[in-house]
Order: structure tokens, then sequence, then C-alpha cells
């Protein structure tokens, strides 16, 4: 089997990818080791960028978001027992977050590539790259019924996660890796009830951190921070809720609770890898670089990346210049820092670290002092926060 370009994972990366090519008239295929229904199941991310809304929208993929998604204006600070609102809208001009959960993303992404011919070969499995440094790259892998295959290619871009293959094939000595671990995760859960706020709210605890967003106006979406070794088990629902009732109690104002019809534990790190390319391999979103999801930035960043990457394939398809491919990495990484600077202080600002000193806890406070106290830290936050222009 031979395309233009070979694309490790349909996650968001992977499939925005090939849904740009097409666009730019560059066919590709797609290996996914998942079916279809996993990926169009698999609970993640939840904010989206203004500006990924409005390409969503110009590229005919936002029908469903703009319907079923929340449009929300600013988010709330809790801490100390105060609450502060930070106001998107006023602070940037007019912008907003868009809530609308990652897997609806990959559901209308799927639909729309099928739609339009689009060559997606799911539930694929021991995928290996070959070759990636001379000109004719390779990809074998096994079919959905265990037959070895073979995909040649002009390029390929690895856009399979943190854990999938694509970043290892780049040698050792041609890769740094930058990297956090931190010591606690999320216990994140779906609960059918009403919103109780039409705003997340970010709650820095003493018993630890607590965010309440949402999914729809009778299912809501909220975190606790816990250990990320935590066994399910040791979180029966009712636990749950009296911990979140503690972590987001304001006089006046009640969490309401539901059913909770899922729940999960993540880890958290930081990482990024640099460079993002080798040879005739280009590697994008959480495949390159790890966020902790306290700024609610991997998604969009994913997208950022192979928005950038289709930019520079066009440029080799029309132009036949490979200078914009050869300067991929230097092109997307401080972006990638930026939000790397984001989501750490987000994460350390909002999380209690018991192996930390009083003095850094105390920094913390001052931090989030200035962000509710001074305007101009407030702009720079709801600017990121919304998101930073693409060019
Ligand atoms: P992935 O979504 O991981 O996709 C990679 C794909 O590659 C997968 O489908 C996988 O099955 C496939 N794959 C892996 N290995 C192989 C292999 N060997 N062969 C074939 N296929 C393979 N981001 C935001 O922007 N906003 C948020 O609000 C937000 N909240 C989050 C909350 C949580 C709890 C978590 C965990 C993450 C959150 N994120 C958020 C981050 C976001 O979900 C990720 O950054 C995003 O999924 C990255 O997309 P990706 O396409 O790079 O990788
Ligand atoms: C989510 O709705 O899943 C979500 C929202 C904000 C974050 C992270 C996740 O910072």
């Amino acid at each position: 089997m031979r395309t233009q370009i070979g694309i490790v994972g349909a996650g968001p990366a992977g499939l925005f990818l090939s849904h740009f090519l097409h666009r730019l008239g560059i066919e590709s295929v797609i290996l996914e080791r998942h079916s279809r229904s996993e990926i169009e199941s698999m609970i993640r991310a939840g904010v989206l960028e203004q500006w990924l809304v409005d390409l969503m929208n110009s590229l005919g993929l936002g029908a469903r978001m703009m319907r079923e998604g929340a449009f929300d204006t600013g988010i709330t600070f809790q801490f100390q027992g105060r609450r502060h609102h930070i106001d998107f809208v006023e602070l940037t001009g007019g912008k907003k977050v868009t809530v609308y959960a990652q897997h609806e993303v990959i559901k209308d992404l799927v639909a729309t590539r099928l739609q339009d011919g689009g060559d997606i070969r799911f539930s694929v499995s021991d995928v290996a790259l070959h070759d990636i440094a001379g000109d004719a790259p390779r990809i074998t892998f096994r079919d959905l019924d265990g037959k070895p295959d073979e995909l040649r290619c002009d390029f390929i871009a690895g856009c399979d996660g943190f854990h999938g293959p694509s970043r290892l094939a780049i040698p050792d000595t041609a890769r740094t890796e930058h990297q956090i671990v931190y010591p606690w995760g999320w216990l994140g859960i779906l609960a059918e009830a009403p919103r109780s706020s039409d705003e997340l709210i970010y709650s820095r605890h003493e018993h630890g951190f607590a965010l309440l967003s949402t999914r729809s106006p009778s299912v809501q979406r909220l975190y606790l921070q816990c250990d990320p070794h935590d066994d399910l088990a040791a979180w029966p629902d009712r636990r749950i809720w009296s911990e979140m009732q503690a972590r987001f109690a304001f006089p006046g104002w009640t969490l309401a609770e539901g059913p909770i019809f899922q729940k999960g534990i993540v880890g958290m790190r930081s990482f990024v890898c640099d460079p993002m390319q080798h040879g005739r391999l280009f590697i994008a979103g959480d495949a390159a670089h790890i966020v902790p999801p306290t700024g609610a930035k991997g998604l969009n960043l994913a997208v950022a990346d192979v928005l950038a990457l289709s930019r520079a394939l066009d440029a080799w398809y029309k132009k036949g210049s490979r200078d914009a491919l050869d300067r991929y990495s230097e092109t997307v990484l401080p972006r990638v820092w930026k939000y790397e600077r984001f989501s750490w202080y987000m994460t350390t600002m909002l999380h209690r670290n018991d192996a930390e000193s009083s003095f850094e806890t105390r920094i913390h406070l001052a931090d989030l002092d200035t962000v509710v106290g001074s305007r101009a830290a407030a702009t720079a936050l709801a600017e990121i926060y919304v998101g930073l222009p693409l060019d």
C-alpha cells in the first residue's frame, strides 16, 4: 500500500492532520490501534480555544459543537474561602472558550473523514516505523485480522500519543527530553446532575485541588487532586461527593450531586521532546509533548502542531520546498514552551504539594492573589487560556 503521508494514531492530532491534508489535496492513511467505537468513547479533554472553534466552523466541522457545546465567558478561582471571576470576554476583547468533549470532536472528525473518502485503518497492531532517515519511509503493521501489511509513504506523521512508537523511532542521540513528573494525579468523574455554576471553578483547598467543569446541561465533569497510585476502589461515590463538597464549599452556593457513571485516575507530567522530527518523521501532539491538564491545553496544542505541519507539507508538494519542513520543530516549539509554562504555573499554583516548603506554598498563594488583584496579570492569564494567536 502507498500514500503520501502515513499517519500513526487517530487522536485529535492524526484526525485533524488528515482532514487539513485532504483540504490541501494531499493523500494520507491513518493507522489506529483502537477500534472506532473505542476512540469515540474515550473520556478526556473538554476545553477548546477560540481559534480552534473558529477553525472548526470555517472547515464545516462545527455544526454539532455549536448546538451542544457550552460557551464560557470566564473562569472562577476559589482559594482561602474566596471566589474571583476572571472575565475572558472583557479582558480579551470578546473571546470565550467552548466546553465540548474531546470524544465528540473525534466523532465529528471521523464521520467527516469517512464521508470524504478518507482511509482510516482501525484496530491495527504491531505498528513499526522503518527507514525514517532515508527517502522512502515505511510503516509495517498487522491489519484488523492480524495479517501483516506495509504502508509506503513520502513522510510519516507520528500522532500516536505519549506511549506510541513514533517518538521512540527517533534515535536517543538525536533527541533531548525535558520532563517533570508531579507527585499527584486527578480523579475525574462524570455525573448526571445539573450545572452548578455557569463557568468552570478551579479551587485550591487544604485537602487538595478540585475542578468543576461540564459536559451538557444534565452531565457534569468534575476532578479531584488525589494520589496517582490510588485504587479507584478507595474512592466510593460518597467519599468523592464529600471531598467535592468540602473543596468547593462556598456560602450561599450549592454543588448539585447526582449518580456518577464514569470514574478514572490520571497521573500528571510536563514533557517536551526536542526536536520533534528526524529525517522524514514528524511527531505532533502528545507524542511530542505533554502538559498537565490544569491549563486545558493538550488538545489545542496538538491541533496547532498539525496545522503547522500541514502547511509545511503543502509547501513541499506545491513548491518543492523542504524549508518549512526542516523548520517544523523551530516553528512549533516556542508555542509549545509557552503552553508548558502556563500549564506548569496553573498546576503548581493550584495544587497542594506536601513536598514543597512553606515558602513555596506562600508564593503560590501570592501568585493567585496577583492574578485576581491585577488587571494586567488577569489579562495575561485570560489571553493564554482562550488561546494565543497562531501566527
Ligand atoms: P491522543 O489523543 O493520545 O491520540 C493518540 C492516538 O494514537 C490514540 O488514538 C491511540 O490509540 C493511537 N496510538 C497509540 N499507539 C499506537 C500504536 N502503536 N499504533 C497505532 N495507533 C496508536 N486538552 C485540552 O486541550 N483541553 C482540556 O480540557 C484537556 N483536559 C484533559 C483532561 C484529562 C483528564 C486528560 C487525560 C487530558 C486532557 N487534555 C486536555 C489533553 C488531551 O486529551 C490530549 O492532549 C490530546 O488527546 C492529545 O491528542 P493526540 O492526538 O496528540 O494524542
Ligand atoms: C474538562 O472539562 O475536562 C477540563 C476542563 C478544564 C481543564 C481540564 C479539563 O483544565
